[in-house]
C-alpha cells in the first residue's frame, strides 16, 4: 500500500489519452454485467470531451497511479454544493475509480481513493459518496473494505 501511494499524483490535461483509455476499460467491465453501460460507436471521442471538461473543473480532481508500464489506475472525485437547508452544504463524490486488471489487488485502488479523500478533506468536506451498481460484486466488496456503507438505494424499473 505504501508503494502504491508513492506512485500516485494529481492528473492534468496531458493525461487525457490515458484517462480516456482507462475509463473505456472500466465501462467495458461494467457492460459485462449491465447492458446499460454498453458503449456506442463514437463513445471514445465523446468521453474524451467529458473528461477534458472534468479536468478543467475546479471542483473536480483526478488522481492517477503510474508504474513502469504507464498509468494503470485512476480515481476521480468532485465537490457538490447544496443550499443551506440541512446542516451539510458540501459533500464530495467519487465519480470513478478503475485499476487495470493486471495491476489489481496490490493496494492501488485503495491508495487512489485515499488521495481523493485527502483532497476532499482539505476542502472542508466531511462526507463522501460513491454510486456503485448493485450487481458489481467486486465494486461492492472494494467499497465496503474501504469503510463505505449503503446510504441511499437507487431503485429503477423498466417502462
Ligand atoms: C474496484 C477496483 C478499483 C479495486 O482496485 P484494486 O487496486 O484491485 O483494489 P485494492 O488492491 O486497493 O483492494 C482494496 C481492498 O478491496 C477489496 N477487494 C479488492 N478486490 C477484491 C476482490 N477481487 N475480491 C474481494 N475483495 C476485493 C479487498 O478488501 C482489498 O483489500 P486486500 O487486498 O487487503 O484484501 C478494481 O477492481 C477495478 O478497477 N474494478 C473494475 C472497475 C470498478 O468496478 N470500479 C468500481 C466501480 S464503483
Amino acid at each position: 500500500v505504501k508503494r502504491a501511494g508513492a506512485a500516485i499524483r494529481r492528473a492534468g490535461t496531458s493525461d487525457l489519452d490515458a484517462l480516456t483509455a482507462l475509463w473505456l476499460e472500466c465501462a467495458a467491465d461494467h457492460a459485462a454485467f449491465e447492458p446499460l453501460f454498453t458503449l456506442r460507436p463514437g463513445a471514445e471521442a465523446c468521453m474524451r470531451r467529458v473528461l477534458a471538461a472534468q479536468l478543467a473543473d475546479l471542483d473536480a480532481a483526478f488522481f492517477v497511479h503510474e508504474s513502469a508500464g504507464g498509468i494503470d489506475g485512476f480515481c476521480s472525485a468532485r465537490i457538490d454544493r447544496a443550499p443551506p437547508i440541512h446542516p451539510e452544504t458540501l459533500r464530495a463524490e467519487i465519480t470513478d475509480v478503475s485499476v487495470r486488471a493486471a495491476s489489481r489487488r496490490r493496494g492501488i485502488g485503495r491508495a487512489l481513493v485515499a488521495a481523493a479523500l485527502e483532497w476532499a478533506r482539505a476542502r472542508e468536506v466531511a462526507r463522501i459518496e460513491v454510486r456503485v451498481v448493485s450487481g458489481n460484486a467486486l465494486g461492492q466488496q472494494f467499497w465496503r473494505a474501504l469503510g463505505f456503507d449503503a446510504f441511499v438505494d437507487v431503485l429503477h424499473r423498466r417502462l
